[in-house]
């Protein structure tokens, strides 16, 4: 089998590593930009020093702040026209996954005169985007490694998973000092992203000899440091261990593919604003249990990486307990619906779930059907 394996052309790692943005912006050379981010983030200050030093190295910059979790098609129009009207040449995304999905898509939207909706799929996107540097502050999403961008189109309620090489970063910047301050809860829900990351990229039906190493690597790291950094916010060497694992992660799954617990993520998302990382984690043993016969070698393999025993059936077992270690509840228990509410979607959440072709990567190709089992077992 053919593998194609993009990665961003170049990536810093490391603590202080996100004070040599303007020397990169500066190789590139890129000297207007568009700073994306979200309204949190400019509020807690960390926004307003980036911008100062950008300043005071003669970069023009403009931030764009409206970044909302779940970006959506209209946070990306705007985003556009924001880049547009003050003629920046390069972006730069400072934020989660969300902030850096929408700056992935806002780069592509200057440069395609297609809308957004016909980026939806795979190698859609026919022209290169800006240049884009990312400068990920939640170790987690991987998104600074990945040519991959889920937006919502607010009008068909779909988020729309983009995969095209023209998405990928330029350049990416990994300073885990950003994600000391991340609150528990969130170091929980994007852990366990990396973690889901790790485990589709590994049992994907498009694994290969270069996703496997970088995808036992995240499966390891998280392993071994997701409970510390939860437990313990300034542990310096599990938040660098948690990033380290969200990049390589995100490298992984990029080219991988990602398999049916992202498929049925989504629509979860989609629907009931569900975080992401909080939408995978409840459906991670399930979907685990359903996807067992289909590689038991693999799912084997990821149960002693993660310390649990010899077998796939432990891991099912360990990965429920991990959950609740993380404090983290039952589906049930975190959508603030009614379960006959959750019935009248679910037929629409299996067909967005295959739609978005991650089900066809699984080792276990489900029905229509057997998904909306899946999230029924997951209540
Ligand atoms: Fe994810």
């Amino acid at each position: 089998m053919e593998t194609i394996f993009d990665t961003p052309s170049r990536i810093l790692f490391g603590a202080g590593s996100r004070f040599r943005l303007s020397e990169e912006l500066g190789r590139i050379p890129v000297s207007r930009v568009l700073l994306v981010t979200d309204e949190y983030l400019r509020g807690e200050g960390i926004i307003q020093s980036f911008e100062e030093r950008l300043k005071s190295d003669g970069i023009e910059v403009t931030v764009f702040s409206e970044v909302q979790p779940d970006p959506t098609d209209q946070n990306v129009t705007a985003g556009l026209a924001c880049l547009r009207n003050r003629g920046a040449e390069g972006i730069v995304a400072i934020g989660g996954g969300s902030v850096i999905d929408a700056a992935k898509v806002i780069g592509v939207a200057a440069t395609n005169s297609l809308t957004l909706s016909a980026f939806q799929g795979y190698n859609k996107i026919p022209n290169r985007g800006l240049p884009l540097i990312v400068i990920p502050t939640t170790a987690g999403t991987g998104s600074e490694a990945t040519k991959a961008a889920v937006i919502t189109d607010t009008q068909r309620m779909v988020k729309m998973m983009m995969l095209d090489a023209n998405l990928m970063p330029r350049i990416s910047i990994v300073d885990y000092e950003l994600s000391l301050t991340m609150p528990p809860a969130l170091t929980a829900n994007v852990g366990v992203d990396t973690l889901v990351h790790g485990i589709e990229a590994y049992v994907s039906k498009r694994a290969n000899g270069m996703t496997d190493p970088l995808a036992i690597s995240c499966i390891q790291l998280t392993a071994r440091n997701l409970l510390t950094a939860y437990r313990e916010p300034q542990n310096r060497r599990a938040r660098e261990a948690m990033a380290l694992a969200a990049c390589q992660g995100g490298m992984a799954f990029s080219s991988s593919g990602l398999c049916l617990v992202h498929g049925m993520s989504r629509p979860l998302g989609a629907i009931f604003h569900l975080a992401h990382g909080l939408s995978n984690a409840v459906l991670l043993a399930t979907v685990t249990r359903f996807s067992l016969p289909g590689a038991r070698e693999r799912y084997a393999d990821i149960a002693r990486m993660m310390g649990f025993c010899e077998n796939g059936e432990a891991l099912m077992d360990g990965l429920e307990a991990l959950n609740a270690q993380l404090g983290i509840p039952r589906l049930g228990d975190v959508l603030k619906v009614a379960r006959s509410q959750f019935e009248t979607h679910l037929r629409k959440m299996a067909e967005d779930a295959l739609a978005s072709g991650s089900p066809q990567n699984n080792p276990v190709v489900p029905t229509a059907e057997e998904i909306v089992e899946l999230y029924r077992r997951a209540w």
